[in-house]
């Protein structure tokens, strides 16, 4: 049987545009469904908006219009950010959409005609700005616990679901379904919140008090509670939207079958974990309908160490982070920086550094050099590889590469994005590691080695089709560039089986190298005082150890081609070398000789500093100096890819 998987995001309340919070969950379930879709599976992914209540009739008030007409306004915001996120929801639900209303009002006739739903008379402290009540031993100093605003007695008569009767059901059902309630710790909050005695809930709201909602359908004077017009939203959605869905399509059963062909997730914030495990559960089991296969509560982001809010003016808007740094780096960036499920720190500069060194040296890199060498040294074909000429890092290579789905998709059923994206990195890691020790501009210059360098070449170019599947959840855009420049016209939404396998990759296929995928991002030194150091990137240099263009234009760099070379007699860290520089020769003597014998030297091609003032070394002259890498010990020297001649200028 062909496996289900039903994702929604939560509803977002339009009372304000769309925050990268926002974001968060509908990209995060943008990958879900994309994978799913990329393994056969039948997907439904929605997302909404939930238009109704208080908080939105207020917005509406403020803005000085009809709540209607006010949501029409701020639906677009999100719908256009969702096109421009690369969102690939199936259908967008407005919980002002009449059939919505109608099947809320549906839903509530039909608990109210089995007892589910009763009036009484209830007195409690109410806070209008959380728009609810509550308990004598919740209010503390006559203040709201949640938002610290007084609170006032308020009698009213109201409808009650019977919620409270559901509670022992309920902490079975949790006890029994580990996966339930994701992360686990969440699933330890909801049982310890059950342990109180659950009481029934306040379904309603009299019209006096707040007329935006949908009517109850058996009493006019009342409009139904927002988080049960709200929740009901997962149901409603596959009863009445397009692409026609349906509800015994998508919708767990309480059959037999099992769990795992059809999957229904909720992804939701830390926040509104309650309303969903308990409310939302409880509505189910009177409704009864199955419970969703997964409920997964994320964290929160912070901004620059800070609570994200209004009156600091620092809400993140998506539109700005994608302007300023395009879709896939953000998409990249929110679920590779922290575990789904904890608390996550937003700033610039982690994204910049995250950019810099995995998408722009890592990922970007591979690709650009690869096609680069394919264009030079196999005529901008895909070459054949030739199985002869394997060595023991093409098998390590094809091994990663076997075992790369398989560890991805563990990763992403336990919604462990990051880890996903951890494993894809290591293959990118390991393929340019390969490319460096496989030296193809070295096999490139020997005829003999042609069958090794169509194989090396043929590697990396398979490679990054494979990975260009594997990143096609997180980054659509860029993976779908990736394999466009291999020369191939796949979709990788939909692959075919054997695409999923290595060899798919035909030789003779003509690469389209493109531009970078990710350019670097240059970044202005800091003023001293903000130099803060996220994991991956160090402190931008103090002013004062950066030249202008003009000082490093000053100094002569030239390629050199040693001739000669000789220990400096009494020195164990000196060498004697005399370099070819073109026009003229010189003696450098250079730093060295713990990692260089004098033999080693002889023809290799060196960079050196050919403007240095001549200085005396143990008594040698040395008229210019030759680059290597290294902290204190000399761990490489520097040298060119290709062959170049003697005297040739490094700009
Ligand atoms: N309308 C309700 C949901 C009803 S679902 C049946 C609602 N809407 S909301 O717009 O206020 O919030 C939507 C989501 O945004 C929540 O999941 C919330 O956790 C998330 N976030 C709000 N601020 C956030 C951060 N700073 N970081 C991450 N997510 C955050 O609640």
């Amino acid at each position: 049987m062909l496996k289900t998987f039903y994702i929604t995001t939560p509803i977002y309340y339009v009372n304000d545009v769309p925050h990268i919070g926002h974001a968060y969950t509908t990209i995060a379930a943008d990958v879900l469904a994309r994978y799913h879709r990329q393994w056969g599976h039948d997907v439904f992914f929605l997302t909404g908006l939930d238009e109704h209540g208080q908080k939105v009739q207020q917005a509406a008030e403020k803005a000085g219009i009809d709540p209607q007409a006010y949501c029409n306004r701020l639906a677009p915001k999100f719908q256009t950010l969702w096109k421009r996120l690369n969102i690939s929801n199936d259908a967008f639900i407005r919980t002002t959409d009449p059939t919505h209303k109608a099947y809320v009002q549906k839903t509530l006739q039909a608990l109210y005609d089995k007892d589910l739903i009763y009036r009484a008379d209830y007195t409690g402290w109410y806070c209008t700005f959380d728009e609810r009540f509550w308990t004598e031993k919740d209010v503390v100093d006559g203040l709201c616990p949640d938002c610290k605003r007084p609170v006032e007695r308020l009698s009213e008569s109201n409808y009650f679901f019977r919620m409270g009767r559901y509670q022992e059901r309920l902490v079975t059902y949790i006890q029994d379904h580990p996966g339930f309630i994701q992360p686990q710790s969440r699933s330890n909050e909801v049982l310890g919140f059950l342990r109180k005695p659950l009481e029934d809930l306040s379904i309603s709201r009299p019209k006096s008090r707040l007329s935006w909602g949908i009517e109850l359908p058996f009493d006019a004077g009342y409009v139904t509670y927002v988080w049960f017009d709200a929740l009901v939203n997962y149901v409603s959605a596959l009863h009445y939207l397009t692409p026609k869905p349906s509800f015994d399509k998508y919708w767990t059963t309480h059959s037999t079958e099992t769990a795992s062909d059809r999957t229904v997730m909720h992804l939701v914030g830390k926040d509104i974990l309650t309303t969903h495990a308990v409310y939302w559960s409880t509505i189910l089991m009177a409704l009864e309908h199955a419970l969703p296969t997964t409920l997964f509560a994320h964290g929160w982001w912070t901004v620059n160490g800070e609570k994200m809010s209004k009156s600091r003016g620092n809400v993140v808007d998506p539109n700005a982070i994608v302007d300023e740094f395009g879709v896939d780096a953000f998409r990249y960036f929110l679920l590779r920086e922290v575990p789904f499920g904890q608390d996550g720190d937003f700033s610039k500069d982690a994204m910049i550094g995250r950019i810099n060194s995995e998408l722009a040296n890592d990922l970007g890199n591979l690709l650009s050099r690869s096609l680069t060498m394919i264009e030079r040294f196999a005529n901008g074909a895909v070459p054949a590889h030739a199985p002869a000429a394997d060595t023991e890092m093409e098998t390590r290579l094809r091994k990663t590469i076997n075992g790369l789905f398989a560890s991805a998709e563990r990763h992403i059923t336990n919604l462990e994005f990051n880890r996903a994206l951890e494993t894809v990195w290591e293959l990118v890691q390991l393929g340019n590691q390969y490319i460096d020790k496989s030296a193809p501009w070295t096999l490139a210059k020997k005829a003999e080695d042609k069958a090794r360098l169509d194989t090396v070449l043929y590697h990396g170019a398979e490679t990054l089709r494979i990975l260009g599947l594997a990143l096609y959840p997180f980054m659509p855009q860029t993976a779908q560039e990736m394999v466009r420049q291999l020369g191939l016209t796949v979709d990788l939404s939909n692959p075919a089986a054997d695409e999923l396998n290595w060899g798919y990759l035909k030789p003779g296929t003509r690469i389209a190298k493109g531009d970078p995928l990710f350019p670097r991002i240059e970044t202005a030194a800091k003023p001293q005082g903000d130099t803060r150091v996220t994991q991956d990137q160090q402190p931008a240099p103090p002013q004062t150890d950066q030249i202008t263009i003009e000082d490093f234009r000053k100094v002569s760099l030239r390629i050199g081609k040693v001739i000669a070379a000789e220990r400096v007699p009494k020195s164990t860290k000196l060498l004697k070398l005399q370099v070819d520089i073109g026009a003229e020769q010189r003696q450098i003597v250079a730093g060295i000789a713990a990692k260089y014998a004098p033999e080693d030297m002889v023809g290799k091609r060196v960079v050196i500093v050919a403007n240095l003032k001549p200085a005396k070394l143990m008594g040698v002259e040395s008229q210019g100096m030759v680059l290597a890498a290294g902290d204190d010990e000399v761990s490489a020297l520097l040298t060119t890819v290709e062959d170049v001649p003697p005297g040739s200028k490094i700009k």
